[in-house]
């Protein structure tokens, strides 16, 4: 399905960024595996795919800083020589009450989930203008169409990454470039994991298939979405959520 292409995961030593850089190798993709600290993190994922037949390298940055997003895509093409994917996943939350959010707060969701997005699209589209064809897809949240209470900041975020994905469809577009965006509803990770019992249970009261979706299923929105049967798509959300918001 992904056999030969090249792809960048951002943020994949864990969850749903790890998921889908296992999923790109298995369908045969060399993988370009971005860590910001976690190097043990990810050396066990690189052993995972390469015992598996798989070809991966791994490559540390802060995506919120551009020098070193940009270096991520010079170092990964330097490699591969091309570069016909790019996954922004990597992202955080800072939860809190709007009136009690802090300004460190705000930013820091922005500087990474918005930021680091626009970074990573900035310089990989100046090499897939080039080569005439990419794929870009943007790990946005039913948090940026939604909103939820207490991610003032994370919803901003993940809107913003919407409104950035349309427009870059737009610009690209003439040049085989497709750019789209994942929404994730509730899925089981770390980020996850973390919420009290009490907001699990209602939270899955509101989810029509009746359960939290797994970092695999996200990664299956996204393969596609990185493959030639989506080569008419673009602009568009995919939400995978178990139908919470519809
Ligand atoms: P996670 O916290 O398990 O993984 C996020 C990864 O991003 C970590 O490996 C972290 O080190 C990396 N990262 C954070 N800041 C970075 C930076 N500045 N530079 C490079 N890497 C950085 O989170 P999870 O759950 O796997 O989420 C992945 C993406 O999916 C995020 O963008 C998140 O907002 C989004 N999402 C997650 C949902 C969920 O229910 N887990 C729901 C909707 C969206």
């Amino acid at each position: 399905m992904l056999r030969g292409k090249t792809a960048i995961i951002t943020g994949a030593g864990r969850g749903i960024g790890r998921a889908i850089a296992l999923q790109f190798a298995t369908y045969g993709a060399k993988v370009v595996l971005n860590y910001r600290n976690s190097l043990s993190q990810v050396e066990e994922l690189l052993q995972t795919i390469k015992n598996a037949g798989g070809e991966a390298i791994a490559i540390k940055a802060d995506i919120s800083k551009e020098d070193e997003a940009k270096n991520l895509i010079v170092e990964a093409v330097k490699e591969f020589k091309t570069l016909d994917i790019l996954v922004n996943n990597a992202g955080i939350n800072r939860d809190n009450l709007l009136i009690r959010m802090s300004e460190e707060e705000f930013n820091s969701v922005i500087d990474i989930n918005l930021k680091g997005t626009f970074f990573c699209m900035k310089h990989a589209a100046q090499v897939m203008l080039k080569q005439r064809f990419g794929k870009i897809i943007n790990i946005s949240s039913i948090v940026g169409i939604a909103g939820n209470m207490g991610q003032a900041n994370y919803a901003a975020s993940k809107a913003g990454v919407i409104g950035m994905t349309k427009s870059a469809a737009r610009e690209l577009s003439s040049r085989g470039i497709t750019v789209n965006a994942v929404a994730p509803g509730f899925i089981e990770t770390d980020m996850t994991d973390a919420l009290p019992d009490r907001i699990k249970e209602a939270s899955i009261a509101t989810i029509p298939l009746g359960r939290f979706g797994s970092a695999e299923e996200v990664a299956g929105a996204v393969s596609f979405l990185a493959s030639e049967s989506a080569n008419y798509i673009t602009g568009q959300v995919l939400q995978v959520d178990g139908g919470m918001v519809m």
